[in-house]
């Protein structure tokens, strides 16, 4: 796949299958399917302020091009809208556009609105259609695929949801033009994770061409994208509604929701940067327990510094963070099990598997040498 050049991949979940066009110019390439999806002639979709900024005219061309009229709701940009006071307000809205059970509603955006208008198109009038078109590295290569939609509450995130598969995503790469630096590097973490739990080839490209895809050789990193989303298409094929493999997708996330969760959500640590400090201090763990090479965590770390990521506990920005307050969140995720903790650890590089975790004061020491003495 060269610059310029598009791709369809299928998410396949039988008669619920849907595409992922992506690569640079995929926007122009999907609208006959976007069109489809939109028996009133409009496009009703949910983008933040930022985002409507910088390319809701883009979308607006595209759209007249297949005689769409756009509908635009605007929201403010930020994790706080994925609340039940921001769903409440995008449904009023929703509704007042009178949007219809056939219909399709659009998030136009990053993991955020991606989250909230899916879950909002979820629950509208039991159910409509729903678009993703995601405006950010880390949304299209992880939240836009997959139907995970959700708000937080004040018990944690994502505790709220439901799996409401789109019937199309477009991941244009183009859009992402604008992405400051540190948001690209953050969403690439997604992509390392990928490799890291289950492609150890896709992970040696990646060595080899991901710093170079990052700082703007544009058919390096639609190959990147491109891969990546066909790795998780396999995933959510496999186990839709995480039983069993998808899981592991999960890997860096239980340390990286503690980071993020201690850190706050008001950007001082970015949700990709906490999955690639988790993912470090998960091979570190791995290599602790005697589980995972060293030489396989060294080379992960590795990638991850070069990359511009942190790749552990006490490089993570947002910090300091201490192993106590760590543990205290980690006993509550929610992918733990009859009180038995649930980690994604690494037997190689590619190579994740779920591991029970009963000795909480063995994990606790461990944390405690990574994050050190505070
Ligand atoms: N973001 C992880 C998943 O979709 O399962």
């Amino acid at each position: 796949m060269s610059a310029g050049q598009r791709q369809t991949l299928m998410v396949e979940l039988g008669d619920r299958s849907y595409p992922v066009v992506c690569g640079t110019g995929a926007l122009k390439e999907a609208a006959d399917k976007m069109a489809a999806l939109c028996p009133n002639q409009r496009l009703v979709c949910v983008t933040d302020e930022t985002v409507a900024a910088l390319h809701l005219s883009v979308l607006e061309r595209v759209c007249a091009g297949v005689g769409l009229l756009l509908n635009p709701i605007i929201i403010p940009p930020g994790e706080a809208q994925k609340s039940f006071s921001g769903l409440d307000n995008l449904c009023a809205k929703l509704l007042a556009l009178e949007v219809e059970r056939g219909e399709a509603i659009a998030a136009f955006g990053g993991g955020v609105v991606g989250d909230l208008a899916g879950f909002a198109s979820a629950i509208i009038k039991r159910g409509t259609a729903f678009i993703q078109i995601p405006t950010t590295l880390l949304a299209q290569v992880d939240s836009a695929v997959g139907g995970k939609t959700a708000i937080n509450t004040p018990a944690g995130k994502n505790l709220i949801g439901a799996f409401h598969q789109p019937a199309l995503v477009i991941a244009d790469s183009a859009v992402l033009e604008t992405l400051p630096p540190r948001q690209k590097s953050a969403g690439y973490a997604e992509i390392v994770k990928l490799a890291a739990l289950g492609d150890a080839v896709f992970f040696d490209w990646l060595d080899e061409n991901g710093s170079k895809a990052l700082s703007g050789d544009v058919s390096l990193l639609d190959e990147a994208i491109t891969r990546s989303i066909a790795g998780k298409a396999r995933i959510v094929a496999r186990d839709e509604r995480e039983h069993g493999v998808r899981a592991l997708l999960n890997l860096g996330h239980s340390f990286g929701h503690a980071l993020e969760s201690l850190a706050g959500y008001e950007g001082a640590l970015l949700h990709g940067e906490a999955v690639a400090a988790g993912m470090g201090t998960a091979y570190a763990y791995g290599v602790h327990l005697q589980l995972c090479p060293a030489d396989d965590y060294e080379r992960l770390i590795r990638h991850l510094a070069k990359c511009g990521l942190p790749t552990g506990l006490s490089n993570a920005p947002g910090g300091p963070y201490t192993a106590s307050a760590m543990m205290q969140i980690l006993k509550n995720d929610k992918k733990n099990q009859s009180g038995t903790l649930r980690l994604v650890l690494p037997r190689a590089l590619g190579d994740a598997f779920i591991y029970e975790e009963h000795d909480l004061a063995g994990l606790e020491a461990f944390l405690r040498a990574q994050t050190g003495p505070c």
